[in-house]
């Protein structure tokens, strides 16, 4: 498609489809012609605001969720860790979504977040609603979905309504008590702000990383030889994991919508299409990455689309990179031989916009 249609409309879902990573930097870049508005003004998420309302809304969460505050976590990243793998590890067989993937973010931004330790799984089980898509086949189900979302949504409003009275009372050394004190020029967030703030970590945290460690495990035991190089020098798993987020990218696409006519390579849009950037795609683009289709555990430059590009350049980058790197270095050091139990199939994650799989064991 990069050779032959980088550019094309598809009529079924009424959308064009960006192949190319220079096209797709071109749409990423530009966010006056490829606008994020999708949702209603209600519940809008920085995710979906345009500026100058996202310009102001981006450096106020920057003032909380800063490098600082993210390079502090790393000790309690690593025993998280280290507590996941003691867990398993008596028989040697694991699966690696269930064990480490999943419980290291949901506990990493639980505690980010201040959220009692106890309510864990409820967390976990109301971000998986939120997350779930909505491409189900029947109505019923869409509405079903539809239904426990709006539930879990309301579950979870109360819920953080509830710690941020406590943490106005009583601030701590968490992200809500330092959102509740965030201030540019006077301007401050206010409650129903910092809510959707928090929905939108766990929603946009949680399965990408998840995904990103089981990604980076998969290609340990695609390629057995990763693991000896891995263990032998820890400095390569930043650049590992670097390599893992352009190859095995866990969020493939990213939508825009344009607010006037425009040209991509040469092919006219008008205003008001949806525009799908394929990450999937940019990431192995050959004009861009020499060898694209090699896995090169050292590769530089390496400026895949992983977390986006420009104004809404993923905010939890730096957090997903500590996570994915202390979750490999800790098995390069201390797992050896990791071997994909052969013949489980591999299921999918049921999104077209998602990559990863829904067990892997080892
Ligand atoms: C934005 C990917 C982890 C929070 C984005 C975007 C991408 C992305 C592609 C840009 C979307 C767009 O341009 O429309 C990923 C991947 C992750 C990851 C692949 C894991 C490997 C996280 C984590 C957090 C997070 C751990 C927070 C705890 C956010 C937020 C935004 C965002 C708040 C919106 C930024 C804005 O609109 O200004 N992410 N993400 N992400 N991500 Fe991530």
């Amino acid at each position: 498609l990069r050779g032959t249609t980088p550019v094309r409309y598809d009529e079924n879902r009424k959308c064009w489809d960006v192949f190319r990573y220079e096209d797709a930097h071109q749409v990423l870049k530009d966010p006056a012609t490829f606008s994020s508005k999708r949702g209603g003004e209600e519940n809008e998420s920085l995710l979906m605001m345009d500026p100058p309302r996202h310009t102001q809304m981006r450096a106020l969460v920057s003032k909380a969720f800063t490098p600082k505050v993210i390079a502090d976590l790393a000790p309690r990243i690593q025993s998280i860790t280290d507590e996941l793998l003691d867990a398993v590890q008596s028989d040697g067989k694991m699966d690696m979504v269930h064990d480490l993937a999943v419980p290291l973010p949901v506990i990493v931004i639980a505690e980010l977040l201040g959220v009692p330790t106890k309510d864990r799984k409820l967390f976990k089980d109301w971000s998986d609603i939120l997350v779930k898509g909505p491409a189900k086949n029947t109505e019923e189900l869409f509405v079903q979905v539809m239904a426990e979302r709006t539930q879990a949504r309301q579950e979870l409003d109360a819920y953080f309504a509830e710690i941020m009275k406590l943490r106005r009372q009583e601030p701590q050394d968490d992200l809500i008590s330092l959102l509740l004190s965030a201030d540019i020029e006077g301007e401050k967030l206010d409650d129903k702000e910092i809510i959707i703030f928090s929905i939108l970590l766990l929603a946009a945290g949680n399965e990408t990383t998840t995904n990103l460690i089981t990604n980076a495990v998969r290609r340990l035991t695609e390629d057995q030889s990763l693991q000896q190089t891995l263990h032998e020098q820890p400095a390569l798993v930043p650049g590992f994991i670097e390599e893992v987020l352009r190859y095995y990218p866990p969020v493939q696409a990213i939508g825009r919508i344009t607010t006037k006519d425009v040209q991509i390579g040469d092919v006219p849009i008008q205003a008001g299409e949806q525009v799908i950037s394929w990450v999937a795609s940019a990431n192995r683009d050959e004009a861009k990455f020499p060898d694209p289709d090699t896995f090169i555990v050292d590769r530089k430059p390496n400026a895949h689309l992983a977390f986006g590009f420009g104004i809404h350049f993923c905010l939890g980058a730096p957090l997903a990179r500590l996570e994915g790197q202390i979750a490999i270095q800790a098995i390069a050091r201390r797992l050896q031989h990791i071997r994909f139990v052969e013949g489980t199939p591999l299921t999918p994650i049921p999104s077209p916009f998602v990559y990863g799989v829904k067990e892997f064991p080892v």
